[in-house]
């Protein structure tokens, strides 16, 4: 292997780069106003109310200790949907918000360097009670689904896009996590991306703990088709892009 590229791509792990940013020249510095928390979206798009935590009903208490240990990837599904109640459980274990944090930011459930959450969900919906098949993207401050388009063979095309990972398109929904890097470049400039895919384990290993309580199973996939994934989304692939997905489905 060429030791110059393998050092340079190592270099994306360590934190070294901190010492080479001018902090004070960031955007956030500059007094540039915060992205907002979420992707903006159009108030006239169809959208669907989800659950909130104090009106579940069926989603069991499961013990900590039991789900971690029993935590696994599920690369076969059930041909069962998960209710909405399960998916908005999911969503809120991923990526849902806690308490407001002051001016374009939020806590959430899960961790996230400097609180600037730059991922966003998308849902290749396949087999959800109540839902249209199609793709959709949560929105975390209104704990509800935007439905973004309906898509022909949707399930086979996300498997395509996953390089042909047929389970991918298999299961009841496949969460698809973009970033918005200027979320977080907007404090962190060249210091942002490591914290990023930092960010978005933290978000799969949520998934694959909360799965356990609603008897659904996950698989983390890396390995994907960047162009084919961020064209199946719509997206631009410069300012939002795929960075990873988990497709989730009820399991024995
Ligand atoms: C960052 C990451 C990327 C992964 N990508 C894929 C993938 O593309 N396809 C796949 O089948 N599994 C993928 N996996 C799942 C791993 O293969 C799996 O976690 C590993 O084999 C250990 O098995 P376990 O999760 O059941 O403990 C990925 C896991 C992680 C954490």
């Amino acid at each position: 292997m060429n030791q110059e590229r393998l050092a340079q791509f190592r270099a994306f792990l360590k934190d070294t780069i901190r010492l080479a940013v001018d902090f004070s020249q960031t955007d956030q510095h500059q007094g540039v106003p915060p992205p907002p928390l979420e992707k903006p979206f159009d108030p006239r798009a169809p959208r669907v109310r989800l659950p909130a935590p104090g009106e579940w009903s069926a989603i069991a208490a499961t013990d900590l200790r039991a789900a971690i240990a029993g935590r696994q990837s599920h690369r076969k599904f059930r041909r069962a949907p998960l209710s909405l109640e399960e998916l908005a459980f999911l969503l809120w274990a991923t990526q849902g918000i806690r308490r407001p944090a002051g001016p374009g930011s939020a806590y959430r459930t899960v961790p996230s360097a400097g609180c600037r959450h730059a991922l966003e969900t998308y849902l290749a919906v396949l087999n959800v009670a109540g839902l249209e098949q199609g793709v959709y993207r949560y929105l975390p401050v209104e704990h509800e689904l935007l439905f973004e388009f309906a898509e022909e063979d949707l399930g086979n095309q996300v498997a395509a896009a996953a390089l042909g990972q047929t389970f991918c398109g298999w299961g009841a929904a496949t969460f698809i996590w973009t970033a918005i890097p200027y979320r977080m470049e907007w404090r962190y400039g060249l210091a942002a991306h490591k914290v990023i895919a930092l960010d978005a384990g933290h978000v799969c290993q949520n998934l694959y703990l909360a799965c356990a309580a609603v008897g659904a199973g996950t698989c983390a996939i890396a390995a994907y088709h960047q162009e084919a994934m961020d064209r199946l989304l719509r997206l631009d692939g410069e300012e939002e892009f795929v960075v990873y997905l988990a497709p989730v489905g009820k399991v024995d």
